[in-house]
């Protein structure tokens, strides 16, 4: 499929959060470990990592089941803390915010999209794409149009009112690629987007988020098991080995 040309700059800046600071990389990550059940049974997910992205890249996270893609993509999502380390978006010290400030920086600089497409079968493809402009305040009406202006973007415009039950794998996440967007965060994060797609599919789905990366200068984190795939698309292979930096590879 061709890409469809993207504007994601429509909206009012809710990124502001993080965008306030130009001279620092994006994403810095200084000495993060993650240790899980650090009382009981202590597992170092993750251990004394450090590495920095800069605004408009795409970098790529592989590396076998269990080395700490998933875990890593969390605490840069706020999703999650580091037991120890500092993480900072935009000169911003993400590991130290207080939860409202992390639901803030949750909802305006991060979009998320994950193998399992987490779509609410309950709602319209518009529904679903709208649904994060809701939390954030935005009036009904511009919510809607966004969310079809969004749902163009990604091609899917014919099947705004269709459910994920009625959509396609691959149309499923175009949806989910469309909420991610909608609030024109600082940068996309996905966790094996592809995973559950055939060959053909995910190739559009890769073809979109090359397309979002180079002509929107959307920054973008992909964890992927696919190593060519990662080659072909990023400017950046982060290879994980229990819970450590194996490689850094830049091309
Ligand atoms: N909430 C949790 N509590 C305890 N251990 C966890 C938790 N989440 C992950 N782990 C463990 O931490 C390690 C890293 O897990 P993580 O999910 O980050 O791996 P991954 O690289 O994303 O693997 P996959 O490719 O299978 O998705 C694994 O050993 C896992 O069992
Ligand atoms: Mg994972």
């Amino acid at each position: 499929m061709s890409a469809p040309l993207i504007s994601v700059s429509a909206s009012p800046d809710p990124s502001a959060i993080v965008s306030a600071a130009p001279s620092h990389p994006l994403i810095d990550l200084t000495r993060i470990t993650r240790i899980y059940n650090a009382e009981t049974a202590p597992l170092r997910a993750l251990d004394d990592i450090s590495f920095s992205i800069d605004a408009g890249t795409f970098v790529s996270i592989v590396g076998k089941s269990g080395s700490g893609k998933s875990t890593l993509l969390n605490l840069i999502a706020g999703m999650d803390k580091p037991t120890s380390g500092e993480i900072t978006v935009a000169g911003k010290v993400v590991s130290e915010m207080t939860s409202e400030q992390l639901s803030l920086y949750r909802r305006s600089a991060v979009g998320m999209i994950f193998q399992s497409f987490n779509l609410i079968t309950s709602m319209t493809a518009a529904e679903n794409v709208a649904l994060p402009l809701f939390f954030s305040g935005t009036p009904e009406q511009e919510r809607n149009a966004r969310a079809i202006e969004m749902l163009e973007t990604v091609g899917l415009a014919a099947r705004a009112k269709h459910r994920p039950t009625e959509l396609s794998g691959g149309e499923q996440q175009r949806v989910a690629i469309a909420r991610a967007l909608v609030t024109n965060p600082a940068f996309i994060l996905a966790d094996e987007p592809t995973g559950n797609l055939d060959t053909k599919t995910s190739d559009d789905i890769t073809d979109l988020l090359s397309h979002i990366n180079r002509h929107e200068r959307k920054t973008i984190v992909m964890i992927t098991h696919d190593v060519p795939l990662a080659l072909r698309l990023s400017t950046r292979i982060i290879t994980l080995q229990d819970g450590k930096i194996k490689t850094v590879d830049s091309h």
